[in-house]
C-alpha cells in the first residue's frame, strides 16, 4: 500500500500560515463540524468530551449511528465509517484476542489485570463475559466520568465484584504506587498517542516496570494515520485545545519498553495500518 507523507508532530503543532491554502480548507472544515456537524451524536459527544477521551472510544466501539433528524444520522453514520473509527474498532478486536489469549495462558488461576487508562473499558466487559470468575480488573483513568460510566457498565452486566474503579494518573508515580498489589497483566491502549513527550513515554515504561511490575504488558501505538492533520486540525482534546496525537514507530516504542526491561514483543497491526496492538512479557 502507498503511503502519503503526513506532517510531523511538531508541524501539527504549530497553526498554519494565512499564506497556507490548507489553513482556510481546515478552518472550514472545523466551521462545519463545530455547527452543522453536531446533528451528529457521535461529533457533538467529541466536541463535549473531546476527542481523546473515553466516552467518544465507547461511542465508536458501539457503532451505533445516531442524530437529530435523518441528517444528524447520516453525519454519524458518516463519522462512524472514518477509516480512523473503522481502526479503533479492529484495535478493540485484537486487543480483546490478546487478553483472553493471555487469560487462557493462567489455565483459572487467579489473575489480576489492570488497565491505567481505561476510559470506559469497553473490550474488558467483552472479555470478562466470558472469562471466569478468576479474573479481576482494575480500572484506573484520570477521568471520573468516563470510570463512573463504566461502573455502570459493570453493574448492568452483574460483574461488579469483579472489576475495581479508582481515578488514577498512568503518569503519576505515587498514583501508581496506590496499584494494591502486582498485576498479571496491565493494560494501556490509547494513551502513549496523547503524550506528546517522548521522554515522559520511556520515563512512564520504566517506573511502569519498576513500580507496578505486571508479569505482561498490552499497549498500542498508533504509527500512521492519513487523517492525523484533519484531527488536529479540527477536533479538540479533553482540554478543548487542538487533538494532536503523536504518531510513533512502534520499534520505536517497544525499544523503549525493552529498555525498561520488558520483552518478547508480539505486534499484531490493525488492517488499515494505523496501529500496532504489542504485548510484552516481564
Ligand atoms: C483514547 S482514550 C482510550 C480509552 C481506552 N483505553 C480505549 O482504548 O478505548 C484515552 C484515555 O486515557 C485517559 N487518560 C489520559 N491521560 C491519562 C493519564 N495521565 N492517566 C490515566 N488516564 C489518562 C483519558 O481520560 C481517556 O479515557
Amino acid at each position: 500500500m502507498s503511503r502519503k507523507s503526513i506532517p510531523s508532530f511538531e508541524e501539527l503543532e504549530e497553526p498554519l500560515g494565512w499564506s497556507d491554502p490548507k489553513k482556510y480548507y481546515y478552518l472550514l472544515a472545523g466551521l462545519f463540524l463545530r455547527t452543522a456537524g453536531r446533528l451528529s451524536d457521535g461529533i457533538d459527544l467529541g466536541f463535549r468530551y473531546g476527542f481523546d477521551s473515553g466516552m467518544i472510544m465507547n461511542y465508536i466501539y458501539e457503532n451505533v449511528p445516531h442524530g437529530k433528524s435523518f441528517v444528524g444520522r447520516a453525519l454519524d453514520e458518516a463519522f462512524l465509517g472514518q477509516t480512523t473509527c473503522k481502526a479503533f474498532r479492529a484495535v478493540k478486536r485484537i486487543q480483546i484476542e490478546a487478553i483472553s489469549a493471555f487469560i487462557d495462558e493462567r489455565e483459572g488461576r487467579e489473575t489480576f489485570i489492570v488497565d491505567l487508562a481505561s476510559g470506559k473499558a469497553d473490550y474488558i466487559y467483552d472479555v470478562l463475559r466470558h472469562a471466569g470468575p478468576n479474573v479481576k480488573v482494575l480500572l484506573r483513568d484520570i477521568s471520573e466520568k468516563t470510570l463512573a460510566e463504566s461502573r455502570e457498565t459493570a453493574l448492568s452486566l452483574g460483574l461488579r465484584d469483579r472489576v475495581g474503579f479508582e481515578v488514577g494518573d498512568a503518569l503519576d508515580v505515587e498514583s501508581l504506587r496506590r496499584i494494591p498489589y502486582r498485576p498479571n497483566l496491565a493494560i494501556e491502549a490509547g494513551l502513549y498517542g496523547i503524550i506528546h513527550d517522548d521522554e515522559l513515554v520511556r520515563r512512564h515504561l520504566s517506573d511502569l516496570r519498576e513500580i507496578v511490575g505486571p508479569e505482561a504488558l498490552l499497549f498500542n501505538v498508533q504509527t500512521y494515520n492519513e487523517q492525523i492533520e484533519l484531527i488536529a486540525r479540527a477536533l479538540v482534546n479533553q482540554d478543548g485545545e487542538p487533538c494532536v496525537w503523536h504518531l510513533r514507530d512502534k520499534d520505536l516504542v517497544i525499544g523503549w519498553a525493552e529498555e525498561a526491561g520488558f520483552r518478547d514483543p508480539v505486534v499484531k497491526m490493525d488492517p488499515y495500518g494505523i496501529y500496532a496492538v504489542v504485548l510484552m512479557r516481564n
